[in-house]
């Protein structure tokens, strides 16, 4: 065991990856150019036409290229329906929903996926399950699974890093745990073809939880820094500064304060801890407060934009927010589980006029504007994704985004402008946790 397959036993081992979204896809394309015949599988047609014909937006570097090269090598095709295989990867989405007021893990996907594979199952079969999930989910899937077949089946938590995703697909370490030791070194078999990362095997719920833990270690310092932000707005410090002296420090990482915490995987994965324990006292504490920011967001532009009113204007025309930055992390397109869209939410409520610009972001719930129909007559603008555009930015163009501007006030969450660039052009600058100038 444990030696690499031979290239002539990966073509003849076909593999199913159920899921070709931002991890199905690169996974299923990295084994086909190892020469494993893969069949990939996606419910939604559009995406599979997409992927077919190579008009999948991303903003993932070298992804295009690959996808390209797995589908022209012919070990990679991509289809609605799974079939026979000797393995299959499953990578459907496991997002959070809210039942009775409790965030739990929706495992829809996950059980329908597996339902259509049921009737294609035979005996020593190897399933791996990518999608995260709360520890004990593998092994109730194999009970299910295994009543009457003999599968084999492995929990392997994906830990990529999205923007980077091809690269850390191959050099992280990987986690791999089976529900015997037969599974796991299987599926260590398969991940042993592409990854150069070390691969460590333990059993289905350790790496359930491995993976729930890793996210959670990063929501509950992000939530320490947001802490440190508000008291630092309270007592007249700026945070940034004081986090990166108390970083200084050799054994302290303190991680950065932020609009909210999103996406697919940090905003989410501490619920599926929670659900499966009345012990995760500090890590829901954590992630309410993380929940906590875009309203701590809003309330400071309102506080910001009333402080600068003169009381004779009294309530005139509905004030103007320009947002940069909707997607939930710094040059990526993903807006899932994104802290802006709480933030425009609450924006509109409040009565603001509310225009989005990022043109990064690949879908979004409310209209994105060009730059410069975002910042036309607007009262502020607010930076809630760290975009490389937006710090790209010389004094000629702030020249001209602060000519459009009504009032030129800018709020930024990421810390990310250089502030006396902006103050140079008019700019009144305020940044989220600066106590300083608030
Ligand atoms: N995106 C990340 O960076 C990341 C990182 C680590 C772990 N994960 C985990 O990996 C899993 C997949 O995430 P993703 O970001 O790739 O999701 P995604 O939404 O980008 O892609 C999932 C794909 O699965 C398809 N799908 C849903 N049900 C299906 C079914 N029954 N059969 C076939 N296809 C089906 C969807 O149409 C979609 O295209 C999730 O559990 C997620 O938490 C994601």
């Amino acid at each position: 065991m444990g030696e690499q397959i031979k290239s002539e036993n990966k073509e003849n081992k076909k593999i199913c990856v159920i899921g070709l979204g931002y991890i199905g896809l690169p996974t299923a394309s990295m084994l086909a150019i190892q020469g494993f015949n893969v069949i990939g599988v996606d419910i939604n047609k559009k995406r599979v036409e997409e992927i077919k014909n190579l008009t999948f937006k991303t903003t993932e570097k070298d992804l295009m290229t690959l996808v390209k090269g797995a589908i022209s090598s012919g070990n990679l095709k991509v289809q609605t329906k799974p079939e026979k295989a000797d393995v299959y990867i499953i990578c459907v989405p496991t997002p959070c929903i809210e039942i009775d007021g409790e965030k739990k893990c929706d495992l829809t996907y996950l059980n329908e996926a597996m339902k259509n594979l049921r009737p294609l199952l035979e005996d020593g079969n190897l399933i791996i399950i990518e999608s995260t999930i709360p520890p004990g989910t593998t092994e109730e899937i194999y009970n299910l699974l295994s009543e009457n077949k003999k599968i084999h089946l492995a929990h392997c938590p994906e830990r990529v890093l999205p923007g980077n995703i091809l690269r850390e697909l191959v050099e992280n370490d990987r986690v791999i745990g089976g529900v015997d030791e037969t599974s796991a070194k299987m599926a260590k078999e398969i991940y042993e073809s592409f990854v150069v990362g070390k691969i460590y095997l333990t059993d289905a719920k350790t790496a359930e939880m491995v993976k729930l833990m890793e996210n959670t270690y990063r929501d509950v310092n992000i939530a320490l820094a947001n802490e440190f932000a508000k008291i630092a707005e309270e007592i007249g410090i700026d945070v940034w500064e004081a986090i990166k002296l108390a970083n200084q420090h050799p054994r302290v990482n303190i991680l950065k304060p932020g609009p909210g915490v999103g996406g697919h995987c940090i905003s989410i994965d501490p619920w599926f801890i929670i659900e499966k324990s009345k012990n995760a006292k500090l890590i829901r504490t954590a992630r309410e407060l993380n929940d906590s920011m875009p309203l701590f967001v809003v309330e400071k532009i309102k506080k910001i934009l009333n402080n600068m009113d003169n009381k004779k204007n009294n309530k005139k025309e509905k004030e103007i927010i320009s947002i940069f930055g909707i997607t939930y992390k710094g040059n990526v397109d993903d807006t899932r589980e994104s802290p802006a869209e709480r933030v425009v939410e609450e924006l509109i409520k409040e009565g603001f006029e509310v225009r989005c610009y990022d043109k990064y972001a690949n879908e979004f719930k409310y209209p994105l504007y060009d730059l410069d129909s975002a910042i036309e007559n607007s009262d502020m603008i607010v930076i809630l994704t760290d975009h490389d555009e937006y710090k790209s930015f010389d004094k000629e163009k702030l020249t001209k985004i602060a000519s459009k501007m009504k009032k030129k006030v800018i709020l930024d969450t990421k810390n990310i402008i250089d502030r006396n660039l902006w103050r140079d052009v008019g700019f009144k600058v305020y940044v989220l946790g600066d106590g300083k100038n608030a």
